[in-house]
Parts: structure tokens; C-alpha cells; sequence
């Protein structure tokens, strides 16, 4: 059924109390200057639904039964995948050149013996950030090394559809070496499958942030990567999030944003550390 392209009207009243609401579950933030933005993204399935106004749309939210999954189809209609392989690649660097011999020549055989190092990818999106740290250590050498798991987990199921597929459209290589495209991925018609060799070395998941009981396992992690996430969520969710890491990440454990994203106005017992140009914060053996 076809349903007419104009957005429902939202209004004041409604906006504050379905965005709050959202806020709540997802951590995403709608700032009033976003209501527009909020009536479009929603629109199209609170008409998929049959219902007739966004009050309608919360109370199904907040209370009903069917709940649960109509809050993916909330973000799976609000979050932006955005993202592509090596991006900010230099933290990966890092991870690879300076962290990991650190962790193996200091902490990992006598602290965890026999225990597999934990990475997690935390909001992965499609998949391109969780694979570019599996190729990059794979490069390395790392797996023959020492027993490695990679986690990668979003909150969108479409998302993690796609990752688990494994294809790529050309987009998602924009800064990618095309030596390392030759070697890890085949042509798949006008696009791109990527090897089971790296691929089988990630673990996929669907998981929402601002849920404890979804990440606490995940959170057990000796590397956390949380990128171009919180760029979209408030600054209580952040520190929640954020809190939440450090009270389940191994210790020595570091966590990994993106350059545009900072914990420094917020409370937090992590140390911001540079590392060759990279920034990192770390939880660190006290
Ligand atoms: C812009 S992408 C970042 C992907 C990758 N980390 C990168 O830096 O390229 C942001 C991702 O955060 C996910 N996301 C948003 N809110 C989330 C939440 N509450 N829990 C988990 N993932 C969430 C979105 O679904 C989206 O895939």
C-alpha cells in the first residue's frame, strides 16, 4: 500500500514526550531544533501502522505488548550508518603496532593466561570498522600469535544484516589500499564480498548501548571501539555509557572514539593518553 510522501504533524507537547522517550531507550538526542527531523524519519511508519497521530505512535512505544519490535524499526528509521573501511586507521595503527606488544609483553600472559584477548567493536554499523581491525591484524600476524575474539555489535538490525552479509559497494573502500582489496575481497557483481578468512573472525551481534543487560558480556573487553556514535547522544548517555565500560572492561583496558568525539567535560575515571598522535582512553592497572 502506498501511503501520501507528507509528514504527520508533531506537535510541541508530543515532540518533547516521544523524543525524551527515545532518549531514554536508544540514547539518541532530539534537540528542538531536530522536531522536523524526528516527524520525517517517523512518519512513513506510524502511517505503515495505520495510525493516525505520533501520541498514538508513543503509547504503542511505552506500552505495548508488540513493543519490542517496533522499537528496531525506531532504529532502524533513526540511526546513520554512516562509515567506511580504515577509517581513522591510525588508532588501528596503534592498537596493532603499540597496544597489543604492550599488552603481551606486560599484562596478557601473566594476568589472563589462556583467556582470549577481547576487541568490540560497539556500534560497528555495516561492519567496515570491525573488518579493518580483523585485516589489520591478520596483516600483523596477530592471530597466529595469541588466541584474539572480535566482537562487533549495533544497535540496527539492518545494519548487522548487511555486516553479516559481507558485501560492500564501492563507497565503502573511499581510502582503502587497493593492494589489501585485492587480496581480501572478489568481485561480486558492481560489488565487493569480503573474505570468510577475516570475515569468520568477527563476531556479529544486535545490541543496544544504553541496555546493561545486552552488553554486559560484550563490555568484558580488553579493547573497546566506540566510534562516531556518541556524536548523536546526549551527554547522560554518554557518561552512562561510558561508566558502564569502565566498570566491565578488563583492566589495563582502552577505549577507543573517534577524533571528533571527547569525554573531557564529562566525569569519568578513564585517562586520555596520546599515543603516537592517536588519542586513547585508558583504564589503567591502579
Ligand atoms: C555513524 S555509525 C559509526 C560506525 C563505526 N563505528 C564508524 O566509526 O565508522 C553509528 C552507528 O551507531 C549505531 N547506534 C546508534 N545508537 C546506538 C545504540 N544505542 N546502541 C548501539 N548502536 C547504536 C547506529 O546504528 C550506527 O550504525
Amino acid at each position: 500500500m502506498k501511503f501520501s510522501s507528507e509528514p504527520l504533524d508533531l506537535s510541541d507537547n508530543t515532540f518533547v514526550i516521544l523524543r525524551d522517550l527515545i532518549h531514554e531507550r536508544t540514547g539518541l538526542f532530539y534537540g528542538v531544533s531536530k522536531q522536523t527531523m524526528l516527524a520525517d524519519k517517523l512518519s512513513i511508519r506510524v502511517k505503515e501502522l495505520g495510525l493516525e497521530s505520533f501520541l498514538d505512535y508513543y503509547y504503542l512505544l511505552k506500552y505495548d505488548q508488540s513493543a519490542s519490535v517496533e522499537w528496531q524499526e525506531v532504529i532502524n528509521a533513526l540511526t546513520v550508518q554512516e562509515t567506511y573501511f580504515w577509517r581513522e586507521y591510525d588508532q588501528i595503527k596503534v592498537l596493532v603496532e603499540v597496544l597489543l606488544p604492550k599488552y603481551l609483553e606486560r599484562f596478557y600472559n601473566l594476568s589472563y593466561p589462556g583467556q582470549p584477548l577481547r576487541i568490540w567493536s560497539a556500534a560497528c554499523s555495516t561492519g567496515e570498522e570491525p573488518l579493518t581491525i580483523a585485516i589489520a591484524l591478520h596483516e600483523a600476524g596477530w592471530f597466529e600469535r595469541i588466541p584474539i575474539e572480535i566482537w562487533a555489535s549495533d544497535a540496527s538490525s539492518r545494519a548487522i544484516h548487511k555486516a553479516v552479509s559481507g558485501v560492500y559497494r564501492p563507497y565503502s573502500f573511499r581510502g582503502f589500499p587497493e593492494s589489501l582489496k585485492a587480496k581480501y575481497f572478489s568481485a561480486h557483481q558492481e560489488e565487493w564480498q569480503i573474505s570468510p578468512l577475516i570475515h569468520n573472525r568477527v563476531h556479529w551481534s544486535v545490541n543496544n548501548l544504553l541496555v546493561e543487560s545486552d552488553i554486559q558480556y560484550l563490555a568484558q573487553a580488553h579493547f573497546i571501539f566506540c566510534r562516531n556514535v556518541f556524536i548523536y547522544f546526549s551527554e547522560a548517555s554518554i557518561s552512562k555509557t561510558v561508566n558502564f565500560f569502565y566498570q566491565r572492561m578488563f583492566n589495563p583496558g582502552y577505549l577507543f572514539l573517534s577524533a571528533s568525539e571527547s569525554l573531557l567535560k564529562l566525569k569519568t575515571n578513564f585517562e586520555l593518553q596520546e599515543i603516537d598522535g592517536s588519542f586513547v582512553y585508558a583504564k589503567q592497572k591502579k
